[in-house]
């Protein structure tokens, strides 16, 4: 193969890497939940309490539209709804020291509903629990 030749093929082979990887808005979606998640550690790490602003509305894990494999199934929207509850408490919990346990329970929420479903991000998503 001369030099043009693997040019030309490594060109093809960038633009459909482009093509084929198009984020669904699900996805779009749970990258925004993990920054608003990785931002709310921080402020509870530095011991501050977690700002109004940082309150988002999440409702749409049941239902923006997800890459063709994923099927939301009652499990699904079960453990959906159960992360939802837990990170609605962090912004109504009263007892404020019970913050990092619920915190951290929205976390494993994040992880069950991944476990068999979509398993890639786990090892990422496992590093904002809150030692
Ligand atoms: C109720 C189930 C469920 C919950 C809860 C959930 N996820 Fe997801 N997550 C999914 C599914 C399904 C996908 C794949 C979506 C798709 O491909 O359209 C996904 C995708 C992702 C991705 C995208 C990976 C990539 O391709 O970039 C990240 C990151 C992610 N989730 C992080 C999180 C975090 C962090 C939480 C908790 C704050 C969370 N998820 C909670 C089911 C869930």
């Amino acid at each position: 193969m001369d030099e043009n030749t693997k040019i030309d093929q490594s060109i093809r082979n960038n633009s459909s890497d482009v093509l084929m990887y198009e984020p669904s808005d699900l996805v779009i979606l749970m990258r925004q939940m993990e920054g608003n998640l990785a931002h709310i550690k921080t402020t509870l790490d530095a011991g501050n309490p977690i700002d109004e602003e940082a309150r988002q509305e999440f409702t749409g894990i049941f239902t923006e539209i997800p890459s063709e494999d994923v099927i939301r199934d009652s499990s699904y929207m079960a453990i959906g709804k159960q992360f939802l509850d837990n990170y609605e408490q962090l912004f109504t919990a009263t007892d404020k020291g019970s913050l990092r346990h619920i915190f951290n329970s929205a976390v494993s929420n994040c992880i069950t509903c991944h476990q068999n479903r979509c398993p890639g991000p786990i090892k990422r998503i496992k590093k904002l629990a809150i030692k």
